[in-house]
């Protein structure tokens, strides 16, 4: 998929452009093991990427003209690069647009390129497509224009233009997987430091298996950023009480029980799933390294009760697919993924199972929602890359 994925973008830059691409860089999407909504709350996350990529085939031309050519979509996008950068109504182009205005912020020479780029990432399936764009254009530029950025400040840089020309007030997770991505392993992201680890992503006899409910999280960014001031609230008011505070790394959930009145019941149940969901990261590694997937699984389901009860991002068509595995003895553990309000469950499934219980479901999940599901076996891959030059 991957071969071919490279072939066809390279193929369509020649034929668009008449030449030759001087480079291909792939940039993976990725999955979280477990750590949801707490990167932008001081916690741990376990991503990884995975073997879904947008690949860009690009070259740099001497002018400072740029033609963006998004080959999925059909659409092409031409700007000058001294011109003032703005979001504008391709909401594709604005990842990138993004990027660029961060690295022209940061004082940084570039010229004009051409670029077509494909991919293998479904949108708005929570794997991070956008992630996967911005690192793999920021990763780019600094391959192309020499410009010395490390991978921690690519991640950066490409969570700054989410922030600003997407308006998703987003953590570090997903550029830093997209980024940071190791074949075989997860990662272990201390949101607050930006220090991690690589495990091995060794699951025996237990593979990860993706449910796509093909529901697109449209309400994605009110919904997020919604939750990013009704944390920052509670901490606020966690602080005020405890002044050994300073983030939620500090905050046991005794605290927070203690000032459930305080609190409101909304921010209460914000504040409470974080906690215990910075713990159960903790426990997930020791689970993980134990490998006890029996406990990881269990961690896993109950990460979707707080997502779904307590932070209330989740929808009827994930909670579905979630139910519809519990009774299943062959799934150790299942949890809406990503940011939520659509996209995908995570399934740690038994080796050899998934066929049957992705015909079983699908079926179930038609009759329930006339939808159809779209399941992903993934591997586990390597990070933003170069593929030649
Ligand atoms: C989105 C954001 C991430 C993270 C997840 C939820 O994917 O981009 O930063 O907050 O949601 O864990």
């Amino acid at each position: 998929m991957k071969k071919k994925l490279i072939q066809h973008t390279s193929e369509h830059f020649e034929k668009i452009l008449q030449k030759t691409p001087e480079y291909i860089f792939l940039s993976p999407g990725r999955i979280n093991i477990i750590g949801e909504h707490i990167d932008y709350n001081d916690g741990f996350v376990m991503p990884a990427a995975i073997n879904k990529y947008i690949c860009f085939a690009i070259s740099k031309n001497d002018t400072s003209e740029c033609t963006l050519i998004a080959k999925d979509l059909n659409e092409a996008y031409k700007f000058d690069l001294n011109d003032d950068l703005k979001p504008i109504d391709k909401m594709w182009a604005n990842y990138i647009l993004g990027v660029l205005y961060q690295l022209k912020e940061r004082g940084f020479a570039m010229n004009g390129f051409n670029i077509v780029f494909s991919s293998t990432i479904p949108m708005g399936a929570g794997l991070s497509s956008s992630a996967a764009l911005e690192c793999g254009i920021a990763y780019a530029m600094n391959t192309l224009f020499d410009l010395g950025l490390t991978k921690e400040e690519i991640a950066l840089i490409g969570q700054k233009a989410e922030h600003t020309f997407a308006g998703v007030n987003c953590g570090i997770m997903d550029q830093f997987a997209s980024v940071f991505g190791k074949k075989n392993s997860v990662i272990k992201l201390d949101c607050n430091t930006l220090d991690y680890e690589y495990y091995k992503a060794d699951f025996k006899k237990y593979s990860l298996l993706l449910l796509d409910s093909n529901v697109k999280h449209t309400h994605l960014t009110s919904g997020y950023n919604v939750r990013r001031q009704e944390v920052e609230q509670g901490l606020a008011i966690i602080k005020q009480h405890f002044s050994e505070v300073k983030t939620f790394r500090d905050c046991s959930e005794k605290m927070v029980l203690e000032l459930r009145e305080k609190l409101g019941d909304t921010v209460f149940k914000r504040c409470h799933f974080v906690v215990k969901e910075i713990q159960r990261v903790l426990d997930a590694t020791t689970a993980l390294t134990q490998a006890d997937f029996k406990k990881l699984g269990k961690l896993m389901s109950e990460t979707h009760e707080g997502l779904s009860k307590e932070y209330e991002v989740s929808c009827d068509e994930i909670d579905f697919l979630v139910d519809a595995v519990q009774h299943e003895k062959s799934v150790l553990g299942s949890r809406m993924m990503g940011g939520g309000f659509g996209g995908c469950s995570i399934n740690l499934v038994e080796k050899g199972s998934e066929n049957e219980l992705i015909e079983r479901i699908s079926q179930q999940y038609r009759n329930a929602f006339g939808i159809e599901l779209k399941p992903y076996k993934i591997k586990i891959s390597k990070g933003t890359t170069l593929y030649k030059n």
